[in-house]
């Protein structure tokens, strides 16, 4: 066990003992400290406050849960205090929260993320059902999916590398960690070949929130509402068809809104964890590396997802009670944002790990805990594994082109991802060939083909579409 669980108190009084949330909350969470140096930031706060801080979320206040064993708590929540159901939130139904609030769009989608009690467990009954398929290796459908991901690997590596000599220099994130993922959407979503490769190219563009990004994401919700109803008449291999198999009274606008969230935690979240772990092997401790060089790939993502959690903060939960956690009362209503990226850095969290070991702790909550507990661990993990995998085998040397410290981050109040990740890289003489590999296939025994790790893409294909939008790809 790491740390002692302080409980949190349900209250008997209605008003808390110091100043309500909004006079407290001063202290703005985006800011260059949060973004550049995050422990330093989480740290002052957690010396000021404790467990949990008051913070202006751009310009909402909102409670930060910092601590780890509160963070732990309030996820697994045991006493059914907590509540993800919009309507909770006082200050929203008081008409107190502005209209062009940034995250607001992100929220009202009320997704499954946005749901409590018997509506959650339908919801995530379909989400466990339709990913298993693809999660348990086992299955056709997981080893076709690692197949795949080592094929686009393989071309992205090569379309990014290709022209040049042994040497050169990339942007990983925008040529490899990014793009990777999305070409997996595709196939997930059982889009129709060509018309899966536009939906892509738009998500992209949403994602990218360019000056098209509106209407992009239009296009998207449109078109992924016409995957979903298509499917209600002729089901595939893919995650919505498994999905309504599992529960079929699952609407066509339930499932479009589940499936536009995987939009986020397949395309964006995954490049992210893909990208951060890239980062971490190259600009970490020496353990890490050794990790990688020992093939405990695994241990690489652990880590990175400790560090680095491409969810740093969680979207927003509302006690139905007054309730104490830390010093503060936290009124029934307020808004509460969990923060694993913080909970990592807890004493009670790191210093429960031994400093030599190469293997991180597993008791992190990068994946979240408890009813909300994410259901894409293995996918994302797999994917994540294979990327990185594939990488240190094609290059044998990969060097940051800027010093660590001045990596850009992007600017969000949940997320942990770089803008641009420039490396100078070298190519590998003599490259192993993977029939599986030493990450995820191979923990299974998952059958393989044996993959040419010279798979150059077709001058039309997604891969160089993509890159030539970005303008990054070499002819
Ligand atoms: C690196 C990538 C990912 C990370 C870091 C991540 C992390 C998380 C976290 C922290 C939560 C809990 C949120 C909360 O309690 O408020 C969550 C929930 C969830 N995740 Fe993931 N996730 C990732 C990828 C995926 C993928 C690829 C899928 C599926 C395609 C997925 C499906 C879900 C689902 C269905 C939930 C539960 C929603 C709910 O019940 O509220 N995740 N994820």
């Amino acid at each position: 066990m790491v740390g002692s669980v302080e409980p949190q108190t349900p209250h008997a009084e209605s008003v808390p003992a110091h100043p309500p949330l909004e006079s407290l909350a001063v202290q703005p969470l985006v800011n260059r400290d949060y973004e550049s140096r995050p422990a330093l930031f989480y740290e002052r706060l957690r010396a000021e406050y404790g467990p949990v801080a008051p913070v202006d979320v751009l310009g909402v206040p909102a409670w930060l849960v910092i601590g780890y064993s509160q963070t732990l708590d309030i996820l697994r929540d045991a006493r059914g205090v907590w509540s993800k159901r919009l309507d909770s939130w006082r200050a929203r139904r008081e008409g107190r929260v502005p209209a062009d609030w940034p995250l607001l769009p992100a929220f009202e989608v009320e997704s499954s993320v946005f749901r409590d009690g018997a509506e959650l467990t339908r919801l995530r009954g379909a989400w466990s059902e339709g990913l298993r398929p693809f999660q348990d290796r086992s299955r056709p459908q997981a080893k076709e999916l690692e197949r795949s991901v080592r094929r686009y690997a393989d071309e992205l590596i090569t379309a990014l590398s290709e022209g040049g000599g042994r040497t050169g220099w990339a942007d990983l994130s925008a040529q490899y960690a990014r793009p990777l993922p999305l070409m997996i959407l595709g196939r997930l979503l059982g889009a129709e070949p060509g018309r899966g490769d536009e939906m892509i190219m738009d998500i992209w563009r949403m994602l990218d929130a360019g000056p098209d990004a509106a209407e992009a994401a239009q296009r998207v919700t449109a078109e992924v509402a016409a995957v979903c109803a298509a499917k209600t008449t002729s089901p595939g291999e893919d995650l919505p068809s498994y999905m309504l198999a599992a529960v079929p009274d699952l609407t066509v606008e339930e499932l479009t809104r589940e499936m536009v969230m995987s939009i986020g935690l397949i395309g964006d979240y995954t490049g992210t964890l893909v990208c951060n772990t890239i980062a971490e092997v190259i600009a970490g401790e020496a353990g890490v590396r050794d990790s990688v060089s020992a093939g405990m790939l695994s241990e690489a993502v652990n880590r990175a997802a400790i560090t680095s959690p491409p969810m740093a903060n969680l979207t927003f939960r509302w006690p139905k009670t007054d309730v104490r956690v830390g010093r503060f009362l936290i009124a029934a209503g307020d808004p509460v944002m969990l923060s694993p990226a913080a909970a990592h850095l807890d004493p009670a969290f790191t210093g429960s790990m031994a400093p030599d070991s190469i293997y991180s702790s597993r008791a992190h909550l990068a994946w979240g805990a408890g009813p909300h507990a994410c259901l894409g661990r293995e996918l994302a993990t797999t994917i994540t594994t294979i990327a990185v995998e594939r990488l240190f085998d094609r290059f044998s040397g990969l060097r940051l082109a800027l010093p660590a410290d001045q990596l850009p981050w992007r600017s969000s109040p949940m997320m942990r991802g770089l803008r641009a990740l420039p490396v100078n890289y070298e190519l590998a003489e003599d490259p192993p060939q993977r029939s599986g590999g030493t990450g995820a296939a191979s923990r299974s025994g998952a059958e393989t083909t044996p993959e040419t790790d010279s798979a150059a893409p077709e001058p039309g294909s997604l891969v160089r579409r993509i890159l030539r939008m970005i303008r990054l790809a070499q002819s």
